[in-house]
């Protein structure tokens, strides 16, 4: 996804932006670009890598006192260097660069083509600056900001813009509406950028501006206003990300350290929330709204991709262990099934970065329905955890990798939590069991490590089947779930196609698939599915299926049948999800690795997808 970042200081511009943008490349990109305003615009930009942009602007001069920068996924028009952001009026006294999708575009490109303006780009971005750019000529006593307020109001869709003008050397404008941007507080100096991850180097100082905001930042500070110009206040927060929880700590890749992080993020999520010794479960973000959700009739959980998997295994969590029925949407469809909620429901959004555009939507949906709304969600400060009415931080620390790993175990601990919780509230979990959980949930973090140590044996299996054509996952009741996350990793950073399926459903399409060249994962580490999953076994054997068992001690028969065996520690089958996914996860990072693939950008992917 696009990423921004400004800056207006003494410091060195260029050099500033462009570490900056290091900063955003996991957010998915194909283009960069930069511009600086040093009584001039000075531009430079290309389809790339922030490294051949770094090569292209080395000419820039070094004297500007502000600047813009970013990394562009592309929506319209493909990556090219006139594609790439900031792009400029043709009068060369604006430059702008935009995350989000100006949905209205075309129109408005019509009407400002009528008007003789002629475009240099495919974008829907470029028609945001020559809209403004035509404002500005039409009445040059209006203020920038009311010129850009009004072209603000005549655009539908979502942007996060940073703009320079030449006529305001010391000035710099940033807007928002869907795409978020985050304003960094120096001394002397300021920063804005898409996420914190470009201003945490320079301070822990930042204002999260909401949909609507309009901002004028000086070297001193900045004012932020309305889009109807009505003075605003937005609090300061103080970050409580560090840097080093942005670098890679001697992993090759962002995405093998978060598979290793897992212990020590889910010991972090459950500090605080998990008392071990006396069976209390504290879940502080839910505790104004515990009532509401008690007497909920249903839970709906809205979300994409990852999220929507540890969603699933919700579903079963709360089913299981708290019998309230559940509904898992996808995020994107939510809003098309006019969904039938009002004040009585709960939506449950979850969401790592908590600025998926689409979980954002169906949030809003669910809450113009009355329904109360709840979120899952990794990111402070973020869209998601400031639009619900309650929630609870997975505390997982920043996942860099574009391929969701702690984020989706720290996320199901949440769940599991909340399930445990309900249960007991609701009189349909028995306390022995309740109790026994608790302990076993304690001990996922030491059972997490003792699978990451099998990381060779991972490795070894993953060199056998590095240039398999397809996948299959299979996996029953709450592995259901973690055979589609199994296969959704392989896909998302090998390129390789595979699918999740539940194991009984193979039977009706997917087996006529299966011969000798297909890898066939089976997830058989939950107790009370094991003997089905046999007949699964023998049913890919017959048809001479490579099966890669994902198993637990004492399933001596799944052992015996399967060609490659995973073992993982037992757990109680509630809690299995947790540690059957951690192999899958290894699987994929090293076939991906193998495969010379961008494991950390895979190609075409972006980390929080901001656009519907
Ligand atoms: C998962 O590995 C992918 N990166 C992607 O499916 C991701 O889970 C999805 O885009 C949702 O992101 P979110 O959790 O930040 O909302």
């Amino acid at each position: 996804m696009c990423g921004i970042v400004g800056y207006i200081g003494p410091g060195a511009c260029r050099e500033i932006l462009l570490a900056g943008l290091a900063r955003l490349e996991y957010r998915g990109y194909d283009s960069a670009g930069i511009a600086l305003l040093d009584g001039d615009l000075r531009v430079a930009k290309c389809a790339g890598r922030v490294r051949d942009l770094a090569s292209r602007s080395a000419g820039l001069p070094t004297t500007a006192a502000a600047g813009i920068g970013h990394t562009r996924w592309a929506t319209h028009g493909g990556p090219s260097d006139a594609n790439a952001h900031p792009h400029v009026g043709p009068a060369g006294t604006i430059a702008l660069v935009h995350n989000g999708i100006i949905e209205n575009y075309a129109a408005l490109k019509t009407s400002l083509t009528a008007q003789g303006r002629r475009f240099r780009s495919q974008t829907d971005s470029e028609v945001l600056v020559q809209l403004i750019e035509e404002i500005v000529a039409a009445d040059p006593t209006l203020p920038f900001d009311a010129a850009l307020r009004l072209a603000l109001k005549q655009v539908t869709g979502t942007y996060g813009l940073a703009i320079l003008n030449t006529a305001e050397p010391d000035r710099l404008y940033v807007a928002r509406r869907g795409s978020p941007l985050v304003v960094g507080m120096g001394d002397g100096e300021m920063f804005v950028a898409s996420d914190a991850a470009p201003i945490v180097a320079h301070t822990t100082r930042v204002v999260y501006l909401d949909d609507g905001d309009v901002a004028v930042i000086s070297r001193d500070g900045f004012e932020v206003r309305s889009i109807d110009d009505v003075p605003l206040t937005r609090q300061v927060h103080e970050l409580a990300l560090s840097l080093d929880a942005i670098e890679k700590a001697g992993f090759p890749h962002f995405m093998l350290k978060e598979i290793h992080e897992q212990p020590r993020a889910i010991a972090d999520c459950l500090r605080g929330r998990l008392v071990p010794a006396d069976h209390v479960i504290q879940l502080g973000g839910l505790s104004a709204v515990m009532d509401r959700l008690m007497a909920a009739p249903r839970l709906t959980i809205a979300a994409c991709g990852t999220s929507w998997h540890s969603g699933l295994v919700g579903e079963y969590l709360f089913e299981h262990l708290a019998r309230l029925p559940v509904e898992v949407e996808y995020a994107s469809e939510f809003r098309y099934r006019e969904p039938l909620l009002d004040d009585r429901d709960v939506l449950l959004a979850i969401s790592q970065s908590g600025e998926t555009a689409d979980t954002i939507a169906a949030l809003r949906e669910a809450k113009r329905r009355g329904a109360l709304t709840l979120g899952i969600c990794n990111v402070v400060g973020s869209t998601l955890s400031r639009e619900t009415d309650a929630g609870v931080f997975t505390h997982a620390g920043p996942e860099i990798g574009v391929a969701s790993t702690k984020a989706f175990t720290t996320q199901v601990v949440v769940l599991t939590l909340m399930a445990i919780e309900l249960g007991r509230r609701r009189g349909t979990l028995a306390p022995e069991r309740a109790d026994a959980l608790i302990e076993e949930l304690a001990r996922i973090p030491a059972k997490i490590g003792a699978i990451l140590a099998q990381e060779p044996a991972i490795k070894a299996l993953a060199d056998r089947f590095t240039y398999a054509p397809n996948f299959l996952y299979l996996g029953r009741s709450f592995n259901f779930p973690v055979a589609l996350e199994g296969a959704l990793k392989l896909k998302e950073i090998s390129y390789i196609h595979a699918e999740g399926y539940p194991a009984a459903e193979m039977k009706h399409g997917p087996i006529a698939l299966i011969d000798r060249l297909m890898p066939v994962v089976v997830i058989a580490a939950t107790e009370h599915t094991s003997d089905k999953m046999l007949s699964n076994i023998e049913e890919v054997k017959a048809r001479n299926g490579r099966v890669i068992a994902i198993t637990t001690p004492g399933q001596e028969e799944v052992k015996r049948l399967a060609e490659f065996v995973v073992e993982i520690p037992a757990t109680d089958d509630a809690l299995s999800p947790l540690l059957a996914v951690i192999p899958l996860q290894l699987l994929a990072y090293h076939i991906a690795v193998n495969r010379g693939c961008d494991v950390d950008q895979p190609r075409n992917l972006a980390k929080s997808v901001t656009v519907e």
